[in-house]
């Protein structure tokens, strides 16, 4: 029952710079090389020590949530990424201060006035409508350009907007994003579809100082959920986590800033771990708990890999890997972010690997450069590994048959998204013969100084 192969994905959107006056707020983090294009070396097997960073989908949100207060919000351990340098541009349009000093950034929200996200920061990442919240309360109305992230799928707003309209507030969706307005936010009880972590957020930070108590079912617990929840606690919000994906908000009148470390980012972590799995290696990772890893981890035991885990590290290797069947889904399931390393990994395994994505419908386009790379994927429309998904009737090949194996080759491929460009790069490595990778902006989005640590594991990137 192969289906046929899906075609080459659309070209990716180039989003429109921000103005000139945003330009100083959104120059490429420090650890940029200022390059679009790796040329990759195959070296062997990568080994080595990583030291992971901060969360890169927890960093925005806790400067979002800074707004909420009147006094300044610091976030240590935080990733040098261009996620956090276009949310510090946005947060300085509206004028709060913002400070980023090495790994710390600190947001002073007092001198916050505006309401309006500039309409150049349409589609560059998906943190404006996590802002809506935060504006309705500090100045009772907001302007978010539409948002924009990864193509991985349709990617819709309306839950946030459900849940906006439920608190009270008018919004209205226009050609360029979204007007909202409230003169007041009131509590409410609801529950989200799909337990959606940007809407999840969306809640939790309008909850916080809204009048009244706010219930949510079906909510998203990934850890990067529940550490704004816990910059949110330490503000002085009211905050509960009970059983069974519900969150219980009593709604404060003030939040003050806070203090906060993020934990280590899990995606990073796995997709280094990989790295060194993939090309037969053995890598090291410090800086990310177990904890945040135990569905990666019980996943690569699945396939054969040996663990050494300790407080301080984990490390993984593999003397044969074997084909797995593996089902993404919201925490704490094995997440859609580790999807793409998988596949990559797949390809090392002897055997047949199944593997059914059921949080975004279109994030295996990516796979389409891996087959210019010799390896054996298929995709189906049909949901081929686990329960059947909300997107079994929705015609997207959402599920991939991997046939491992096969020696990859090198080849000459633009990356899609921040995942499927860490994704190529692992394959690159594993790879005969040399790689050309274009696109590398959408990896520094997303992966602090990752130049840096893959030539720590001993791979031959030449920048271009
Ligand atoms: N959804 C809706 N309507 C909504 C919101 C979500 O239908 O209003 C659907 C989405 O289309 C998707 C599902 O719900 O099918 C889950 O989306 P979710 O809201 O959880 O995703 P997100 O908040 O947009 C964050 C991360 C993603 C990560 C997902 C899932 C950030 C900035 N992004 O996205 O990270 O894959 O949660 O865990 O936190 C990445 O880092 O590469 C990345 C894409």
């Amino acid at each position: 029952m192969m289906g046929p192969v899906i075609g080459p994905g659309p070209e990716p959107v180039v989003p429109e710079g921000p103005g000139p006056d945003l330009l100083a707020a959104n120059a490429p983090p420090a650890s940029s090389p200022g390059h679009v294009t790796w040329g990759i070396e195959p070296t062997g097997p990568l080994r080595g020590d990583v030291r992971i960073s901060g969360s890169k989908n927890a960093v925005t949100k806790l400067m979002v949530a800074s707004l909420l207060a009147d006094t300044p919000s610091v976030v240590t351990n935080a990733p040098r990424l261009g996620d956090v340098d276009i949310t510090a541009g946005m947060l300085r349009s509206l004028g709060a201060g913002v400070e980023i000093d090495g790994d710390t950034v600190t947001v002073d929200p007092l001198s916050t006035t505006g309401s309006r996200i500039p309409i150049s920061y349409t589609g560059l990442n998906r943190v404006p409508i996590l802002m809506v919240g935060a504006l309705l309360h500090r100045i009772g109305e907001a302007f978010v350009p539409l948002v924009g992230g990864d193509r991985i799928g349709a990617r819709p707003v309306d839950f946030h907007v459900q849940a906006l309209r439920q608190f009270g507030a008018e919004v209205e969706l226009t050609d360029e994003g979204l007007e909202a307005k409230a003169s007041r936010l009131r509590g409410a009880h609801f529950a989200l579809p799909f337990p959606s972590v940007g809407a999840t957020e969306t809640v939790l930070m309008t909850a916080a100082v809204a009048e009244g108590r706010t219930i949510l079912d079906n909510a998203a617990v990934e850890p990067e959920v529940v550490e704004l929840a816990l910059l949110l606690q330490r503000m002085g919000a009211r905050i509960e986590l009970q059983p069974d994906r519900r969150f219980v908000i009593e709604g404060v009148a003030h939040l003050e800033g806070a203090t906060q470390r993020l934990g280590g980012d899990r995606i990073e972590a796995f997709s280094y771990l990989v790295a060194g799995l993939a090309t037969g290696g053995k890598v090291r990772i410090f800086g990310c708990g177990q904890d945040r890893l135990v569905t990666a981890i019980s996943t690569l035991q699945r396939m054969g890999a040996r663990f050494e885990i300790t407080d301080d590290h984990i490390t993984a290797e593999a003397d044969q890997l074997r084909p797995a069947a593996v089902q993404t889904s919201p925490h704490p399931g094995f997440m859609t972010d580790w999807q793409p390393p998988l596949v990559v990994l797949c390809t090392r395994a002897a055997g047949m690997s199944v593997i059914h994505e059921t949080v975004f419908e279109d994030r295996l386009g990516y796979v389409d450069a891996l087959r210019s790379m010799d390896a054996e994927v298929e995709l189906f429309e049909q949901c081929l590994v686990g329960e059947a998904c909300r997107f079994q009737e929705s015609g997207s090949y959402h599920s991939a048959l991997v046939r491992g194996g096969r020696d990859l080759r090198g080849a000459e491929v633009e990356m899609p998204d921040i995942r499927g460009a860490f994704a190529y790069v692992i394959a690159a490595a594993a790879a005969e013969g040399r790689s050309i990778l274009h696109g590398v902006h959408h990896l520094e989005r997303g992966y602090d100084q990752a130049l840096a640590k893959f030539s720590d594991l001993g791979l031959r990137i030449t920048p271009t």
